[in-house]
């Protein structure tokens, strides 16, 4: 027994009248057997992670190896953000646009009622206030989510500032909060045993834009249900930024750190798996390290990104955890995410070693001799290459603190954010797009962001590899029409006294082989430094018909063998897949026609005519 005292989680932790009547009706609506309002502590959070363990959710690894560490696997049909069950529930279908599913608000209200009726039975209702970015600056944003998953809450301790100071924030501003609600679609009857990973095979993550208010059903897993994340920091953010004038972008923050001690923050937007963690706290390559080159990391997910007085670009990390893809990630390929997540963190969906550890796919060269795969089978070498099962799930994924990264940066928290002097783009493209190359300007790199592709991933349930479009690696997250979208992105230069440098990277070309041209990681690095020194204006590059390109001696090479010719094929422009590529371009652009800013239909005048 725990000799100290322990405070009523009944007990309300606001005097807010709006939260308290907004908490009474969803009690109301989802009947749940109890309430506990989450005070953030770590003896609640280790309260929570006991009962866990103890229905069979959590598994507690080995603390020699993990400590801290938990363990989760999650039902078999519940693995990734639902894309074609997420909506934006604008008054009008124009203002979702397109790319977004919707359905009128008063018929997905009646639908959600009717869900969220007594959809919380035989569970507690935990009230979880949250702060995205740091509390009290003034470019964070606040939300309560009312969930019936304390796996979520305990996630959401990690990804967000969460408890009491949040409350008393919400006490003392009349700041706006969000509210969040969210069911698994679970309940359970009087004496029902409960399952390791309740959720729902009818699934709804619904955004409401003008009354920002965002309603999930049936998911644990992820963005879908972590909804201070995709659905907050994106969905909702993205309609509150256009109406105040900044962004809000599916985009990594860092800091390069020059051999003069100088920095320059860069932010990049790559879909979902395609590098941003990696990219975030890169470790340049001995050649660079030893000539003084660093890079800090402030983000690796989402950016929110404003004009100061000055006219400058400052972006904020919304966020506090990384809910990093597992799958890939190793001490060759990211040493400080590793180090990031030894401790204090939760996997899900990763194979269960017999010491009590974690291991995936390219974690170590030697797979363990025998493990629990993700869906708790016995997993074996030999298994996995006679059947091709997979030891974790392709998205399987660590949540872990971003404080605990060795390379964060000292400013990650700053309340007024970091000043970006560029703006990087980039998706998996096994052809076509060059390694690297840099916008004109401001809109022909509007331009470049808008009619990004990129190959689907696991990070979202559906077909994978197929190159779809992707503008700015927003696609599944822009909360309103794209083609305003566009239109807020070209006008925000209006904005800014200095606009940033854009460019695109592409870490996926293949060769006639089959394989990478590049090795990217840490080479990346060398990639990264033209942009910098592009971006303050001292390094060269060659005009092409797409853009500025690094000359083979732009690029430092020293401690990698790379010759010209190899990079002749890696930054190669072919006419024929281009004229491809913006065929392409205007598919996409057909249906977003009628709000399509001018600035872009002339930006692929000039390409053609370039080309
Ligand atoms: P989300 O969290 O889904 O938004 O993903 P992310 O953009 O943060 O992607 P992440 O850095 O987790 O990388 C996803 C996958 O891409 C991992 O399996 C990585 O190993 C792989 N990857 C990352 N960077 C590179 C690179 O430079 N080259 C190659 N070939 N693969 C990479
Ligand atoms: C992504 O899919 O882009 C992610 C993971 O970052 S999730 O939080 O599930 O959206
Ligand atoms: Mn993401």
């Amino acid at each position: 027994m725990s000799t100290h005292h322990h405070r009523n989680p009944t007990t309300p932790l606001s005097e807010n009248k709006h939260l308290l009547q907004w908490v009474k009706k969803m009690e109301e609506l989802c009947q749940p057997d109890a309430l506990h309002w989450v005070d953030g502590s770590a003896e609640e959070n280790e309260a929570l992670c006991s009962e866990m363990v103890a229905a069979g959710t959590f598994i507690k690894l080995n603390p020699k190896l993990w400590p801290g560490c938990y363990y989760a696997r999650s039902d078999a049909s519940d693995v990734a953000r639902v894309e074609d069950r997420t909506y934006i529930c604008s008054l009008s279908k124009d203002a979702a646009g397109p790319t977004n599913n919707w359905v009128n608000p008063f018929e997905m209200r009646k639908k959600l009622k009717e869900l969220f009726h007594g959809s919380m039975r035989g569970r507690k209702m935990y009230i979880l206030a949250f702060s995205m970015g740091p509390v009290g600056s003034p470019m964070s944003q606040i939300g309560v989510q009312l969930t019936d998953s304390p796996y979520v809450v305990v996630n959401m301790r990690i990804m967000a500032r969460i408890g009491r100071a949040v409350f008393s924030e919400i006490d003392k501003s009349d700041k706006r909060v969000v509210p969040c609600l969210h069911s698994v679609g679970f309940p359970l009857a009087p004496g029902q045993k409960d399952v390791p990973w309740p959720c729902n095979p009818e699934k709804y993550i619904v955004h409401f834009p003008e009354t920002r208010e965002i309603w999930s059903y049936g998911s644990g897993y992820g963005g879908n249900a972590l909804l201070g994340k995709k659905c907050f920091a994106l969905r909702i953010a993205s309609n509150m930024a256009r109406d105040e004038g900044w962004l809000a972008e599916h985009m990594l923050i860092l800091g390069v750190e020059d051999p003069h001690g100088e920095k320059t923050y860069v932010a990049a937007a790559f879909p979902s798996a395609c590098g941003k963690t990696n990219f975030a706290m890169l470790i340049p390559p001995a050649a660079f390290k030893e000539k003084g080159w660093k890079v800090w990391a402030v983000g690796d997910d989402i950016a929110w990104i404003r004009p100061d007085d000055k006219g400058r670009l400052r972006a904020i990390n919304p966020e506090a955890g990384l809910f990093g893809v597992a799958a890939g990630t190793s001490m060759k390929t990211n040493p400080n995410a590793m180090a990031t997540l030894g401790r204090n963190s939760i996997f899900t969906n990763v194979a269960l070693t017999p010491e009590g550890g974690v291991w995936w796919e390219g974690m170590t060269d030697e797979p363990p001799a025998e493990c629990l795969d993700w869906q708790g089978n016995i997993w074996t070498p030999k298994i996995g290459k006679e059947t091709g099962a997979k030891a974790a799930h392709p998205n399987s994924r660590f949540t872990a603190p971003m404080s605990q990264c060795p390379v964060v940066d000292k400013d990650w928290e700053k309340p007024e954010g970091v000043p970006i002097s560029a703006i990087i783009f980039g998706g998996r493209r096994a052809s076509t797009m060059p390694l690297v190359y840099q916008a004109f300007n401001w809109s022909a790199g509007v331009y470049i962001g808008a009619t990004m592709g990129s190959e689907t991933t696991a990070a979202a349930a559906g077909a994978l590899g197929k190159v779809r479009r992707d503008p700015m690696a927003m696609l599944p997250f822009c909360g309103y029409h794209m083609g305003d979208y566009f239109n807020h992105w070209i006008t925000m230069q209006k904005r800014l006294s200095e606009t940033p440098r854009i460019f695109h990277v592409n870490w996926f070309r293949k060769g006639h082989d089959g394989r990478f041209l590049w090795p990217g990681f840490r080479e990346n690095m060398r990639v990264l430094k033209w942009i910098v020194d592009r971006a303050r204006g001292r390094a060269l590059g060659r005009e092409t018909p797409i853009g500025w390109m690094p000359h083979y001696e732009d690029i430092t090479w020293t401690g990698m063998d790379f010759s010209r010719e190899q990079f002749d094929v890696l930054q190669a422009f072919d006419r024929s897949a281009w004229r491809r590529e913006i065929i392409e371009h205007e598919d996409f652009f057909f249906d977003l026609h009628g709000r399509l800013p001018k600035e872009l239909v002339f930006e692929r005048e000039l390409l053609i005519c370039r080309m």
